[in-house]
């Protein structure tokens, strides 16, 4: 080894001992006669100091060192003089003195520092990924990320869980997402796709008699990107037989909260985690992954308003559109200006989520005091105190009354929760919140296409007492499905599958696929559920979103070495790229270019 130690690891016992450090120069301050380095590795920082008297060889070096040039240095640990600690470092009270010098590699001058927490543009994050990664901020993720996924893999383990591999040239999965395709060159005119997940494979394992499977395994969607999602991404995949919901809700739980205390070395909010059926979680939070971190539920008040004097409340619940109310605590109390404006703001913000205008009231600071805003007036005054009595409300605060088509409403609700929440101060990035969804509906209905949409996949079995209604009322069957949400985040979903071709051949129709189609697509499958399926349910859990949330960061690019850009391309390598016309020939493939933009 070109070290004896490393950057993060000496102590005052060890002062007086002779050391050989390597790593990049992180900071260096020449002081006349003296040069002090702050060399980095991985592990941490470790001040070197080079005396111009003693060691002049090694201070002539030093003195060519710049930014980021991978050194190596030989000398004597010591105690810092009293007075020049640096709490900060773990290695803060000790400083080598070095006697020997070499550098090993020189550095041009990055084209932005590593040293230092300033805000790197993503054109540059991403180009020259290989130094942003240098940055301990996101050394401390990618060695997270490790901690994480070597804890699953322990845990499961120990819990009778064996890793299967399963292939990457595979064929659609159904998700829900576009495939990327792979062209065959044996089978010209065929292609393969990337799995969407590894769902059809991990099924045939518990057909195959597994019986406790699990896999970290990538997955690839084509769809569109945004913060917390990647075209190709990890997930901690799982499938159990001879289980209900329960027993796999109960395994995940395990294994979250035991990740949580003995890798973050944190408390969940919530143990157990809260259940929330997919109703009451739309109803109150707009969302099926709320963020549970905080209350800020909606109040539906819609019997109350159609009785006041407010035309557009009276119309929407006679149409039978709700009307509910947020509840801002003492955003109300601003001067008149004031509050007009944050009342625009707030307005502005919910027609981005598809609202037509936002209605609202702020209570007086005291008993005696006015309402203010728009809408007191369609109010009685037996009105208003029903209003404060059903939204809790309290003297200065700010309501906020949404009302439109109930998916408009939730939408609106979601985004002004989230927006409300960060405004008061009641989102702590320390705390981590799990709460699992529940009794998702088993179908959405798909107006374009006059089919019903599975919520999850085909796969999900109804629940049990709901059978019956996949051939009366399917939009009223409830799945099997459980998601668990994260402080606002989706980190994990499964269900319960089917087992039984009977039922899985009554979904076929409903979400418009004929028996013919089904059989060319997932023939493996119910030629498989014939040979003695055991009952079976599993899960999976988004790696990169569960690290992303556990490093408290906002963007999931922050906890993957090398991710994509918003528009799916590594600029770091040029990928995608075109390929030599030789390989396209090969694959018996001609690109046909789209017409250039007019
Ligand atoms: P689902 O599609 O819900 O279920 O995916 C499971 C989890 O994977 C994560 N995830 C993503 N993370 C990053 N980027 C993406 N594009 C992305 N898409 C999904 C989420 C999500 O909760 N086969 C089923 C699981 C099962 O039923 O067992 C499945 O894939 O955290």
């Amino acid at each position: 080894m070109l070290k004896t130690h490393n950057c993060g690891e000496l102590r005052p016992e060890n002062a007086g001992q002779q050391v050989t450090l390597a790593g990049w120069v992180h900071r260096r301050r020449d002081q006349g006669g003296l040069i002090f380095i702050d060399l980095r590795d991985r592990w941490g920082i470790t001040q070197i100091v080079v005396d111009q008297q003693n060691t002049p060889e090694a201070h002539r070096i030093a003195d060519n060192t710049r930014s980021e040039y991978v050194v190596q240095v030989t000398g004597q640990v010591r105690r810092r003089p009293a007075g020049a600690e640096n709490s900060d470092l773990a290695t803060g009270e000790i400083e080598v003195v070095g006697s020997s010098m070499t550098i090993l590699n020189a550095s041009k001058t990055p084209p932005f520092p590593i040293n230092r927490e300033d805000f790197v543009d993503e054109e540059s994050r991403m180009a020259y990924r290989y130094l942003y990664l240098r940055r301990p901020e996101m050394q401390s993720n990618i060695v997270l990320r490790h901690r994480v996924v070597k804890f699953m893999r322990d845990y499961l383990d120990k819990q009778g869980f064996v890793e299967v591999e399963t292939p990457i040239l595979f064929k659609t999965t159904p998700e829900g997402a576009r495939d990327f395709l792979v062209p065959s060159r044996l089978n010209p005119g065929e292609f393969y796709a990337l799995p969407q997940s590894p769902q059809q494979l991990k099924q045939l394992l518990m057909v195959a008699g597994y019986e406790r499977y699990f896999q970290i395994a990538r997955c690839f969607r084509d769809e569109d990107l945004r913060g917390d999602r990647q075209p190709e991404f990890t997930q901690l995949d799982m499938e159990m037989s001879f289980v209900q919901r329960e027993d796999v809700m109960a395994m995940v739980e395990g294994l979250m909260t035991a990740i949580v205390r003995e890798v973050a070395g944190k408390e969940p909010l919530y143990v157990p985690f809260p259940r929330i059926r997919y109703e009451d979680a739309m109803e109150k939070y707009g969302s099926d992954k709320p963020d549970l971190r905080y209350d800020l539920a909606a109040v539906d008040i819609s019997p109350l308003a159609g009785k006041t004097a407010f035309p557009i409340f009276v119309n929407n619940v006679a149409v039978g559109k709700p009307v509910k109310v947020l509840r801002a605590p003492k955003m109300g109390l601003r001067s008149g200006m004031a509050l007009r404006k944050l009342a625009e703001e707030l307005e502005t913000l919910a027609r981005s989520a598809g609202a037509k205008g936002l209605a609202w009231m702020a209570l007086p600071e005291t008993e005696d005091g006015e309402v203010k805003g728009p809408i007191g007036k369609y109010f009685t005054v037996d009105q208003k105190l029903e209003l404060f009595a059903q939204t809790n409300a309290e003297a200065g605060d700010l309501l906020l009354f949404v009302s439109d088509e109930r998916d408009t409403v939730y939408r609106v609700v979601d985004t002004l929760r989230r927006h409300l929440a960060n405004e008061l101060n009641l989102v702590d990035p320390e705390v981590l919140a799990f709460g699992w969804i529940i009794d998702f509906p088993q179908f959405y209905w798909n107006e374009e296409e006059k089919r019903w949409d599975p919520s999850q996949h085909l796969f999900t079995m109804p629940l049990p007492e709901d059978l019956h209604l996949l051939d009366t009322d399917p939009g009223k069957a409830r799945g099997s499905q459980y998601d668990l949400a994260c402080n606002g985040y989706e980190v994990a979903g499964g269900s319960i599958r089917i087992h039984d071709r009977e039922i899985q051949e009554k979904i076929f129709p409903l979400i418009g696929l004929t028996v013919e189609q089904a059989k060319e697509q997932f023939g493996h499958m119910l030629d498989a559920f014939e040979f003695g399926t055991p009952p079976h349910g599993g899960l999976a859990s988004g790696v990169d979103r569960l690290v992303m949330v556990l490093a408290g960061e906002k963007n999931i690019r922050e906890v993957i070495a090398f991710p994509k850009t918003q528009q799916g391309a590594d600029i770091m390598a040029n990928a995608p790229s075109q390929p030599e016309p030789r390989q396209l020939e090969e694959l018996h493939i001609r690109v046909v270019h789209p017409e250039p933009k007019k």
